[in-house]
């Protein structure tokens, strides 16, 4: 039975846009027919979503009653008050979904529940303007035309119509996962573009990715306490810069979450600014221990403790892709309760962070040189083929340098051998370096010379390997930063002994501002 929410489980509830554009649309009624009960859904839209929508189930269906009362603000049969968000076993809770669609929108339902008679009803920016009785099969269709038409400004924001189009199979794609027990069917201009029928996990990957794609990963599955896992993700062999697959779900609720996703890439161990992973993940955990009711379009969701989140997600990809677990678990700074997704890069330079307690400043350079040198101080190098190996001609005194300490090179992970007189041709690099100069090769040489200690070199090494100032990065490469950051001993300072990073408290800030 729907009812309308009171005021104060409303107030409570994470409001803001539901409908940012035609995928979320799609979202909304494929979640409200599966919440349905649906076994089979069937999608169809036109001019990337804008001309129309329509979503048709063959779910338990709606009275007139309930039709009328599913257009209204707060309405809904899923839940009565908050506390029951805690045992949720749909995906819709919050009763706004076809009330916001309904404003912005022409929108038609045709429902039919079991023993009542088929109905047809039509609304347009939110107000019914035409009822009546229409036979059909048990189920819903809801359509929406003219998506926007009365909010020009948001028409502005959406991206080319086949750009909307493709949200939308992205959408789909997502949900299909999640849902491999329902049959899907997507038609874009009428034409059949997905159809997939009732199958395992794996064969509705299978379906939807192709051989091509999940040949380069591996199933993953993991139990722990409360937690279970399971997917695919890419084998370390098959990390990618462009074209990467990025699905989680949590609860069969398909999200983004920041954390997953760099528990998932840092459990690669690999040089994350340059390729990662992709990864279709299902998390099934306790519900008491997430929260779905944090972001308006219940995109993301929140996990009471992230820490743990974190911590087996990483342990299990790790042991997954056989990285071993030498290193420890590397755990976020939680001293600092840093906001996942809150970065900002300064000039190139600096990375700006929010944390609860104040912000952040850290430099770059300084912080990928600490995580570096305590990597090779811990695990010894091993080495990096360069694609084209580099011959460098040495001065005499380079060369001297270079016979005597040739072993030493070996331990960091060079192999360079001799190439004719006062030549050399080096092969590989030590594996923290992506490739090296001539110059910086020559520089190396005097710095072993002159300093013997391991730690000391390995200084230079890390110096050298470490990300540059002006060096443009991405949030991801920004947060993996962050994260390799606090898991190291000593954060705090670079090994060359300067701060990696500066913290402005709230209260300091206020003070600053004389408050
Ligand atoms: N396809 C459908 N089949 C049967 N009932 C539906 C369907 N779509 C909507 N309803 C009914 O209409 C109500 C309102 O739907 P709406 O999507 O607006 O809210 P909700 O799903 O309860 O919450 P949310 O806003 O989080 O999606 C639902 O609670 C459900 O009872
Ligand atoms: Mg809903």
């Amino acid at each position: 039975m729907i009812v309308i929410l009171d005021d104060d489980t409303v107030q409570k509830i994470a409001a803001g846009e539901v409908v940012e554009r035609p995928a979320s649309v799609v979202k909304e009624l494929v979640e409200n027919a599966i919440d349905a009960g649906a076994k089979k859904i069937s999608i169809s839209f036109r001019g990337g979503g804008q001309d129309i929508i329509s979503v048709t189930d063959d779910g338990e269906g709606m009275t007139e009653e309930d039709a009328r009362l599913s257009l209204l603000p707060h309405s809904t049969s899923k839940i009565r008050s908050l506390e029951d968000i805690k045992t949720l076993a749909t995906l819709g809770f919050r009763g706004e979904a076809l009330t916001s669609i309904a404003k912005v929108s022409i929108m038609e339902i045709h429902t039919k529940k079991r023993e009542a008679e088929g109905i047809y009803l039509r609304t347009g920016g939110g107000n019914i303007e035409e009822v009546m009785p229409r036979p059909r099969e048990r189920g819903t269709t809801v359509t929406v035309r003219n998506l926007f038409f009365n909010v020009p400004a948001r028409r502005k924001f959406l991206k080319s119509n086949y750009a909307e189009g493709e949200r939308i199979k992205t959408m789909i794609t997502g949900i299909a996962i999640a849902y491999p027990e329902i049959a899907f069917s997507l038609f874009h201009n009428q034409n059949l573009i997905l159809q997939l029928e009732k199958t395992s996990p794996e064969g509705r990957i299978n379906e939807l990715l192709g051989d091509e794609v999940t040949k380069e990963m591996t199933y993953i599955e993991y139990k722990k306490n409360s937690i279970r896992l399971s997917g695919f993700i890419s084998l370390p062999e098959y990390l990618k810069d462009k074209g990467k697959l990025e699905y989680i779900s949590v609860n069969k609720r398909p999200v983004r979450s920041g954390l997953i996703r760099s528990a998932i890439k840092n459990a690669y161990g690999i040089p994350t600014r340059e390729r990662s992973p992709s990864f279709i993940l299902n998390l099934e955990i306790d519900k008491n221990i997430v929260d779905v009711n944090v972001h308006p379009r219940k995109e993301e969701v929140r996990f009471a403790d992230e820490n743990f989140i974190y911590g087996t997600i990483f342990g299990a990809v790790r042991e997954k892709v056989g990285i071993g677990t030498e290193g420890g678990i590397r755990e976020r700074g939680y001293e600092w309760e840093m906001e996942p997704t809150a970065f900002w890069q300064l000039h190139n330079s600096y990375v700006l962070a929010q944390t609860k307690t104040g912000v952040l400043i850290i430099d770059q350079h300084a912080a990928h040189e600490r995580i570096l040198y305590e990597k090779i101080m811990k695990k010894k190098p091993s080495s990096q083929k360069l694609l084209f190996p580099l011959i460098v001609l040495l001065s005499t005194k380079e060369y001297e340098i270079f016979i005597t300490f040739k072993d030493v090179l070996t331990t960091f992970g060079f192999e360079v051998e001799e190439f004719g007189e006062r030549t050399v041709r080096i092969i590989s690099v030590s594996s923290f370096l992506k490739d090296i100069t001539e110059n910086e090769f020559k520089e190396m040489l005097y710095q072993i010379r002159d300093v013997k200690p391991f730690s000391d070199i390995t200084v230079t090494l890390a110096c050298m390997g470490a990300v540059k100032q002006k060096e443009k990065l991405s949030p991801e490469e920004m947060n993996a930063l962050i994260d390799d950051l606090f898991a190291t001993e000593n954060p705090y300072f670079c090994p060359h002994g300067r701060p990696t990073m500066i913290k402005w408290s709230i209260e300091e800030l206020a003070r600053r501002f004389g408050r």
